[in-house]
């Protein structure tokens, strides 16, 4: 996706001829318009400072503060002796796969595209909020930004020691900002192939060279991280469980060989467990092999309600202490109100009780349809979670047969590294009744693919 370009000789006129102030002010001005009208491209190489100089005819030291501002403002990365990129532009981007999967015509009598929990089996909030309104609740800029009593019960629950933890608004401001502190302009970076969207659209924005790795129905091929590793990939971001899209939960067995394939590089391990307590599958993590390495996402959208806003992040220090740090400079803290809210909700059995409900529905809906696709030779993955990953023979064609009656569901392409075999992301989670019926549409739909394999 992303390449180094290497300097060619004709950038030196095109600088010398557009840079007309000399000064560190103007030089940082003429680049950055160049950088904005795309006449310098995202991975070219510049000169050294050095060399801009003797060409400009002004000392190193403008040409070096000139350089600053723009590294100041992200549009340029001094990356040492490699040499100093021009950035991704900053500014309004549009996260095209994102959009790709949310922008079908709303108008569904069952959305099955949507990939969020059946709002339905969410547990009730009522007796919980008038339990925490009763509380005195903290007002100050000066506490904690982690309420101490949330601390305490997401360690309790983490699936290994974490050197720091954190909270914040949500899987994706979790994957945002560990992104942010991890992956720079450039860096390889390993994804499960097919793997959730706005991460590639993330990873994109940042610069990233992403390198897609399949999975298997234990989790992400060995041999294929071992490869993606020797490229010099220096982060691996995945999903312990109910993988969105495929469904796939990591087994013990699989976590272990990843974690031995690991162990040789210095890769940061960044895991998005989205599904939190509605997967059924049991929690492997990497951080149980390498903790110091591994930062570890547990969110609770899915499970307590999208809207809690509300994701732990805990595992390796350095990378949890710099997204709390620099969060200080932005919100600061996630509303404590929240996480008050969330804390009763721990505490409260009615809740509890909910939770284990609903991951058991989910688990029921998901048998149901995945027993009728089966029997009809559609190919599947997976066993956990809201979301089936279903091969069809044609991807528009399918979506059209669904959406001509009623049904939607999520296009595969957006899912994908690269280009792969026509499938589509289904949210079974949300078919509330007549789950075989709805499976036959879904079986009708994928039409006829060659070679039908069941569940891949
Ligand atoms: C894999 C994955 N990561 C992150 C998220 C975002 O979760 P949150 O609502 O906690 O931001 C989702 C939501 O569907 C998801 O599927």
């Amino acid at each position: 996706m992303y390449c180094y370009r290497t300097m060619n000789a004709s950038l030196v006129p095109l600088l010398t001829t557009s840079i007309t102030d000399r000064s560190a002010r103007g030089i940082a001005g003429g680049v950055g318009r160049l950088i904005s009208a795309g006449q310098l491209a995202v991975g070219t190489r510049l000169p050294t400072v050095r060399e801009l100089s003797k060409e400009l005819g002004v000392s190193p030291t403008t040409v070096s503060e000139a350089w600053q501002t723009l590294a100041a403002v992200g549009a340029i990365d001094a990356r040492g002796r490699q040499g100093t990129f021009v950035r991704q532009p900053t500014g309004p981007s549009s996260p095209r796969r994102y959009r790709r999967v949310t922008e079908g015509p709303g108008h569904f009598s069952l959305d099955l595209s949507t990939g969020t929990p059946d709002p339905a089996l969410l547990p009730d909030l009522g007796p919980v909020i008038a339990r925490v309104s009763r509380q005195s609740l903290t007002s100050s800029y000066l506490d904690q930004p982690v309420l101490p009593e949330l601390a305490e019960r997401v360690r309790a629950d983490w699936p290994f020691t974490p050197e720091e933890l954190t909270v914040v608004d949500g899987a994706m401001d979790a994957l945002d900002r560990v992104a942010g502190v991890v992956v720079r302009l450039g860096d390889r970076v390993v994804v499960e192939h097919p793997t959730f969207p706005p991460l590639l659209d993330l990873l994109e924005l940042l610069g990233a060279d992403v390198i897609g790795v399949d999975l298997d129905h234990e989790g992400m091929r060995p041999d294929g991280l071992a490869a993606a590793l020797a490229t010099g990939a220096s982060a691996v971001f995945l999903q312990p469980r109910a993988h969105n899209p495929t469904g796939i939960t990591l087994t013990a067995e699989r976590g272990a060989q990843l974690a031995a394939v690991l162990a040789a590089s210095a890769a940061s391990i960044v895991e998005d467990d989205h599904s939190g307590d509605i997967a059924s599958g049991a929690l492997v993590s990497l951080g149980q092999w390498l903790p110091e390495r591994t930062v570890h996402i547990r969110s609770y959208s899915k499970s307590h309600g999208p809207d809690l806003r509300l994701a732990a992040v805990g595992g390796a220090g350095d990378v949890v202490s710099a997204v709390a740090n620099r969060r200080l400079l932005g919100p600061g803290w996630s509303s404590r109100i929240l996480q008050a809210v969330l804390v009763a909700m721990l505490d409260h059995r009615p809740t509890i009780d909910a939770v284990a409900a609903a991951r058991d529905e989910y688990a029921a809906r998901r048998r149901a349809v995945t027993a009728v696709l089966a029997g009809a030779g559609v190919g599947f993955t997976g066993t956990d979670g809201i979301n089936l990953w279903m091969q069809v023979a044609d991807e528009r064609s399918a979506l059209l047969t669904l959406a001509a009656q009623g049904i939607g569901a999520a296009p595969g392409e957006p899912f994908m590294v690269r280009v792969d075999e026509p499938s589509l992301r289904v949210t079974v989670g949300n078919i509330d009744n007549d789950l075989a019926g709805y499976a036959e549409r879904l079986a009708e739909a994928a039409g006829n693919i060659p070679a039908r394999s069941g569940q891949r």
